[in-house]
């Protein structure tokens, strides 16, 4: 079965599994981009905009993701994009451990059947998340997205050999210059690691 197909399964599973947020949300927000790009980004959890329309990253952190991708010949149709969150907490409240342990295994079946090269954790969640190697009792030890962004570090994620580059959530960079620069600098590595072949 091709890249694509599978992944439409597991989204058409992960839709008709009983999950926590569902109830309160309007639709399903499970990933896009492109499946056969090197390189995916994690985000946290899908907010107002992205409940409404279910996709990833299309309100204002999504804008600005945008706007930064660009920059380095990158675009979020050239990536493929997904949360730890496939349901928006009510309020944008920060997700729980029982909703990420309940979650997290449809982005793993996501990654397993991507098999990216990279992978940019968007923000602290996601970043712990794949630290504590999707363990989520494990997620507090991890240090945060302040002291690792940029910092490139290989993972074994469920038998796959992973770039992980945690970055800044861009929904944190909007309004703060200095993040700014050190998302650019950091798009620097993200650059060299993925080879100058895969940008535009
Ligand atoms: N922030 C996220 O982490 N994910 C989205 O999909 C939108 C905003």
């Amino acid at each position: 079965m091709d890249k694509i197909q599978l992944l439409k399964e597991i989204e058409e599973e992960c839709r008709n599994a009983d999950l926590p947020l569902k109830a309160g949300a309007t639709n399903l927000v499970f990933g896009k981009g492109d499946l056969n790009a090197e390189i995916m980004f994690v985000g946290e959890a899908p907010g107002k905009n992205e409940d409404l329309q279910g996709l990833p990253f299309v309100g204002a952190a999504g804008k600005n993701l945008d706007k930064l991708l660009e920059k380095v010949g990158l675009s979020l149709k050239s990536v493929y994009i997904a949360n730890i969150l496939k349901y928006r907490p009510p309020e944008n409240r920060e997700p729980n451990s029982e909703e990420i342990k309940a979650h997290t295994p449809w982005l793993c079946r996501q990654i397993s059947g991507m098999k990216p090269k990279v992978i940019c954790s968007l923000g602290n969640y996601s970043t712990k998340f794949f630290l504590a190697n999707g363990e989520v009792d494990k997620m507090k030890e991890q240090e945060g997205i302040t002291k690792l962004h940029g910092k490139v570090r290989m993972i074994d994620f469920n038998g796959l050999n992973i770039k992980l580059i945690p970055l800044f959530h861009p929904a944190a960079i909007i309004y703060n210059q200095k993040l700014k620069v050190e998302w650019e600098n950091d798009m620097v590595m993200v650059k060299q690691e993925i080879g100058q072949k895969s940008l535009a």
